[in-house]
């Protein structure tokens, strides 16, 4: 079978068409980006890294640069990773001045026998691996400043609650390659989180799950709900129970928007290679490439098809 490399770059409340336009583009780029390393090094690992970093240099996503702010206005990044042939993952939460958490996630799980490092250990192991540490400020931009004003004036005049409905743009990638499957998930969250807080990107079973005997998924939404149902597990669960990629992912999604009323949207690869996408929110940014198709779209029902070279 062919190697599939499917992208998200966030479910959430889009009313903006351009917006929505740009961020279609982001992860059309971020899905063929992931699929040429993918393909050229035969590495499920370094094809969603590729895919997930493209998105986190994208300002228009919520990761890496242009990440939302939290209520003291400083950028606190998730991001995790999992391998499905051996179950081995790794993540990092409330992570500052990193260009590319997904690729710290990454050495969290090839150099240390932990799932999950947060904050000031997780900066000492990135500086003792070399990593680039930015200066503070360096992945707040303008927009997201602007945002946080805007958030905060509504928040004093009572017009909305901080239940992390303005979160849009988490990015997350799935792929599957020789009947192996792994997925990658990042985010800066959501606007107006308090200092310290941990999403579910970071979070193994909840924002990334993947195992070779089910399949591989990537979560967006409302965090905090999707880490109460372990969203991206139940997926897998469903699948392991002889559901189709698509209908374990339908169901699960619906199940926490009627458990918990709030929103989300996962993508997902069986280890057969069958695709799954689904969304409560009104909108979710896909985009998936298969030998020289790429297939993309962001409203309900919504699929379209180009050739690319
Ligand atoms: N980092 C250890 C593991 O992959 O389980
Ligand atoms: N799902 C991303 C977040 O809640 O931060």
């Amino acid at each position: 079978m062919e190697p599939i490399l499917l992208v998200h770059g966030g479910a959430g409340f889009i009313n903006d068409d351009r917006k929505a336009t740009e961020l279609l583009l982001g992860v059309k780029e971020a899905a063929k980006a992931g699929y040429k390393v993918l393909k050229s090094k035969n590495s499920l690992l370094d094809g969603l890294e590729e895919a997930v970093r493209v998105m986190e240099d994208n300002e228009i996503f919520n990761a890496g640069l242009g990440s939302v702010l939290n209520l003291d206005g400083e950028v606190e990044m998730d991001a995790s990773i999992m391998l499905g042939s051996n179950l081995n993952a790794g993540g990092v939460t409330v992570v500052k001045n990193i260009k590319n958490p997904i690729s710290l996630a990454r050495r969290v799980m090839e150099k240390t026998p932990h799932f999950l490092l947060a904050g000031e250990g997780a900066l000492k192991f990135a500086k003792r691996e070399g990593f680039e540490i930015l200066s503070d400020g360096a992945l707040v931009t303008e927009a997201r400043k602007l945002m946080l004003e805007n958030y905060k004036k509504k928040l004093a005049e009572k017009k909305l609650t901080n239940t992390g409905e303005a979160e849009l743009g988490t990015v997350g990638a799935v792929a599957f390659l020789n009947g192996q499957v792994a997925a990658a998930t990042s985010t800066g969250g959501y606007e107006g989180k308090m200092v310290g807080r941990c999403s579910d990107t970071s979070i193994i079973g909840s924002g990334t799950y993947a195992d070779d005997e089910s399949g591989a998924v990537s979560t967006t939404g409302h965090g905090d709900s999707i880490a109460k149902v372990c969203l991206a597990h139940d997926i897998c669960k469903e699948m392991e129970a002889g559901k189709s990629a698509q209908e374990a992912t339908e169901i699960c999604v619906n199940k926490m928007l009627k458990r918990l009323e709030n929103t989300a949207g996962a993508i997902t690869l069986s280890v057969k290679g069958e695709i799954g996408i689904a969304f409560s929110s009104n909108r979710m940014s896909w985009a998936y490439q298969i030998g020289n198709m790429l297939h993309f779209g962001i409203n309900k029902n919504e699929h379209n098809v180009e050739i690319v070279n």
